[in-house]
């Protein structure tokens, strides 16, 4: 099983992910989980990673707090989308399993200096602070990474947050730069792949119908941020974002992109947080991350059904 960090900010989206990841044991082992603020703010996301791994039955996860804000700008958060707790929707109990007591950064640092070289992937579903905060206080990690997989940015879905931006890369645009200039092998899951990943209401019932907890949970997030997302853009249903990530390290051949040259606009206030990514070849700007365009829905959803059931 691969093993990986996931960085992240719940978000129904990034629950979803998280629980594609501790449903698929033989393909994903999860040495951590650690909360960035991002959807809302740290307190709420690492409550909300607890109260995911309790609801897949996994309180032995160990879930750690990470940076409260993105390293240069006012933190920007998405209320709008997950609702007051991040985590609207289902009803579920508070978390009892603990918080570890490191910070994020130190456990991710600590974790990839430990396992063996190329053994650890990170993957980010939300702002990427911690992950560049590891990068600048380490750098020795980076070599020492299997790569990176993450959900954010867009080029031809263009923005969600702004006309040029997606919500990850905007709320900190700085640590993006950092983690995109890093080296790193980069894959990215940007809007234009999300919004082909969409939870229809048959797909939404699929859930539903599978008659166990998690299902039931996961059809009332689902259920939530689609009065958000199906008013807005009016397509067949919401983009399940963050799955994607976790879908990849299982079936990579359901996804398919291109290896392009990505870089970040850190700069113009009308553009911050743009992925500017080279996806025809424009530049000879060397490729940095594999932008993933498509994604076969079909696939996708049935493979996310069919490990929720063993939950
Ligand atoms: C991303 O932003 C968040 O609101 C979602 O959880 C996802 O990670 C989509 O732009
Ligand atoms: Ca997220």
């Amino acid at each position: 099983a691969r093993k990986i960090i996931i960085d992240t900010d719940p978000g129904q989206d990034d629950a979803v992910a998280i629980l594609l990841a501790l449903a698929s044991p033989e393909e994903i082992e999860v040495l951590g989980i650690t909360a960035v603020a991002g959807n809302v703010p740290l307190a709420l996301t690492a409550r909300n990673a607890r109260i995911v791994c309790e609801l897949a039955g996994r309180p032995d996860i160990k879930v750690y707090a990470g940076c409260d804000r993105p390293l240069g700008r006012k933190l920007v958060t998405a209320e709008h989308v997950h609702g007051k707790t991040g985590l609207n929707g289902p009803v579920l109990p508070d978390p009892v399993m603990p918080l570890q007591d490191a910070h994020a950064v130190d456990f991710i640092i600590d974790t990839v200096r430990a396992q063996d070289s190329g053994a650890v992937t990170l993957c980010p579903l939300g702002p990427l602070t911690n992950i560049a905060m590891a990068f600048e206080k380490a750098p020795d990690i980076i070599d020492r990474l299997a790569g990176i997989v993450l959900m954010g940015g867009a080029y031809f879905q263009v923005g969600n947050i702004t006309p040029a931006a997606e919500f990850n890369i905007y709320v900190d645009p700085q640590a993006a730069d950092i983690v995109f200039r890093s080296g790193t092998d980069i894959t990215v899951m940007p809007l234009d792949v999300t919004h082909k990943a969409l939870v229809t209401a048959p797909r939404n019932d699929a859930f539903r119908a599978l008659g166990n907890r998690v299902g039931a949970a996961v059809a009332d997030m689902t259920d939530f941020f689609e009065r958000f997302d199906k008013e807005k853009y009016g397509s067949a249903g919401a983009p399940l974002h963050d799955p994607c990530v976790t879908a990849y390290l299982i079936r990579p051949e359901l996804f398919s992109g291109r290896r392009i040259n990505v870089e970040i606009e850190t700069r113009s206030e009308l553009t911050m947080g743009m992925t500017v990514a080279d996806w025809w070849r424009v530049t000879d700007r060397p490729a940095n991350a594999l932008f993933i365009g498509d994604v076969d829905a079909d696939g996708f959803f049935d493979l996310l059904t069919e490990r929720l059931a063993r939950l």
